[in-house]
């Protein structure tokens, strides 16, 4: 049963019905507001949803919608229907917006008024660095950038610049710079099996870029998106902009498990999958998946958004080719960034879409922000034309083997029992699972303390991981930076005990 406070805290919950915001929306804001204020206590039952509907004279469709978006969203716990909680661990970022969730969301501090998508947007959790500015050991998804040809790279970015062709310098195409276009559709098409023309390819300011323009073009308010579950926050919070309804889907050995999506939201209009390398697990989607996944989406003529965000990483194996290429029927939207490769700074990404969706993704990109910086776009052309973005890729490739095995050996010798890491095959981070019981933000927070960057895996899950686990990033960092991080960790894990 819910206790009395509970109730005494909902009872003061305004629902405005005549307002242009939904009630369950309203609903949902309010629950929300009230556990980020500490009002609602972790683990505080909320009430059945009969007598929250009854008490405010609403649907108990209504209330059903609220808490299952709360519950998406890793606000509560428990299933709708047999008891509903206030979640147990907020993640930290949770706890550090509590002080501006004190106010309605949709309002600014002042409590000027938000349009319900800048409401939205408010609302979507950022993934931030641990130490801002520092570049720590284990930062995840960060290229080695003391290993980048600055110099090799300032040449051709100067050539560029010393004698500027006229035409690089006005308004260029939304879609990006020719020859740039050319040269990713012909990586693509050789290095990940990609089928497209120059003419998909669109150049984007990394792929948060794309994730936001997909959102918008192709996610009403209220549509269901499947995410996989844990997931990329960018893109969770990019769908969460346009005001989808997040499905999260669990993902095991062999990737997104489309049978639960399909059990949980046969009607999604989107589907969000990164199977080369899920992140943040890191298993490879298998191909029966792929294969299911494409039915299925061919079935309930949704749309497949396809983030193959670090794929040039692979140190065994053959890689699995892109799910683009087995799409017969043009419902896969691919994504690819420069980011990893190159550095995240850079802001370049591309995209790849259906031929028909590439008039409609330009004029969007054009009302956003015109277009890509030309001149970077040219040199990046170049980069590419005379085989130093190949040759690149083979050196990273190698250095992250080396430094993947310094971690894992690191660890295996200084974390042996408090936290088990495995050799992957692919990827720039791998996952050290906590033992049973552990609580991985109470872990990740103590990692911090000793210095360490650590994100906890729950910070990436909509309903509970299976187990605690901290991202551990191996690619960032040098080999001495590495070996420390690994002592620290190990001190820092050293005090923690399971919860009971
Ligand atoms: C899953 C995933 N997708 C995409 C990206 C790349 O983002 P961007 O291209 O916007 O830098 C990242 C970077 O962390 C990522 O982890």
């Amino acid at each position: 049963m819910p206790n009395r406070s509970t109730f005494v805290t909902l009872a003061s919950l305004v629902l405005d019905p005549s307002a242009s915001i939904p009630l369950y929306r309203q609903l949902y804001s309010a629950l929300r507001a009230a556990i980020l204020a500490g009002r609602l206590k972790a683990g505080a039952r909320l009430p059945a949803t009969r007598a929250l509907a009854a008490e405010f004279g609403i649907s108990r469709n209504t209330v059903m919608n609220a808490y299952a978006q709360l519950l998406a969203e890793g606000y509560v716990e428990g299933e709708v229907g047999s008891g509903t909680y206030v979640a147990r661990t907020l993640p930290d970022e949770l706890l550090h917006a509590r002080a501006s969730a004190t106010h309605a969301p949709q309002q600014t501090q002042a409590g000027r008024m938000l349009s319900r998508r800048g409401a939205l947007l408010g609302e979507a959790r950022v993934a931030t660095p641990r130490f801002p500015g520092e570049l720590k050991a284990f930062r995840p998804g960060v290229p080695a950038l003391d290993a980048f040809p600055y110099e090799l790279w300032a040449r051709l970015v100067a050539r560029r610049w010393r004698r500027p062709q006229r035409s690089l310098l006005g308004y260029g195409d939304p879609a990006g710079y020719r020859p740039l276009r050319e040269a990713i559709a012909t990586y693509l098409g050789e290095a990940r099996a990609v089928r497209c023309e120059a003419e998909q390819v669109i150049v984007v300011a990394g792929s948060q870029q794309a994730l936001d323009l997909t959102a918008r073009l192709l996610l009403d308010e209220g549509d269901a998106a499947w995410i996989e579950d844990p997931g990329y926050l960018g893109a969770r919070g990019a769908f969460l902009g346009a005001g989808a309804t997040l499905v999260p889907v669990p993902v095991d050995g062999e990737g997104l498990d489309v049978a639960a999506g399909k059990a949980r939201n046969p009607e999604a209009r989107l589907i969000y999958v990164s199977p080369s390398h899920q992140y943040p697990y890191g298993v490879t989607m298998s191909l029966p998946r792929r294969l299911a996944l494409l039915e299925w989406a061919s079935r309930a003529g949704a749309w497949v958004l396809e983030d193959d965000y670090d794929s040039e990483y692979r140190y065994a194996g053959r890689p699995l080719a892109a799910l683009q290429g087995l799409d017969s029927e043009g419902r896969v939207i691919y994504l690819g960034t420069f980011s990893k490769v190159l550095f995240p700074a850079l802001r370049l990404g591309y995209m790849v879409v259906p031929p028909d969706l590439v008039a409609v993704f330009a004029a969007a990109r054009a009302l956003v922000d015109r277009h890509s910086p030309t001149l970077d776009q040219a040199a990046l052309a170049d980069f590419i034309a005379d085989g130093h973005f190949a040759r690149h890729i083979r050196r990273m490739r190698a250095l992250y083997a080396e430094r993947q095995a310094i971690l894992v050996e690191a660890t295996t010798h200084e974390l042996a029992g408090a936290l088990d890491v495995s050799p992957a095959e692919a990827g720039m981070h791998l996952v050290g699972w906590l033992r049973e019981g552990v609580n991985d933000v109470d872990a990740s927070r103590q990692a911090a303390t000793h210095g360490v960057e650590a994100p906890p895996l729950s910070l990436y899950s909509l309903e509970p991981p299976r187990r605690g686990g901290l991202l551990l990033g191996y690619t960032a960092v040098a080999e001495k930076e590495i070996r420390e991080g690994v002592r620290r960790l190990a001190k820092a894990l050293r005090t923690l005990r399971p919860r009971a």
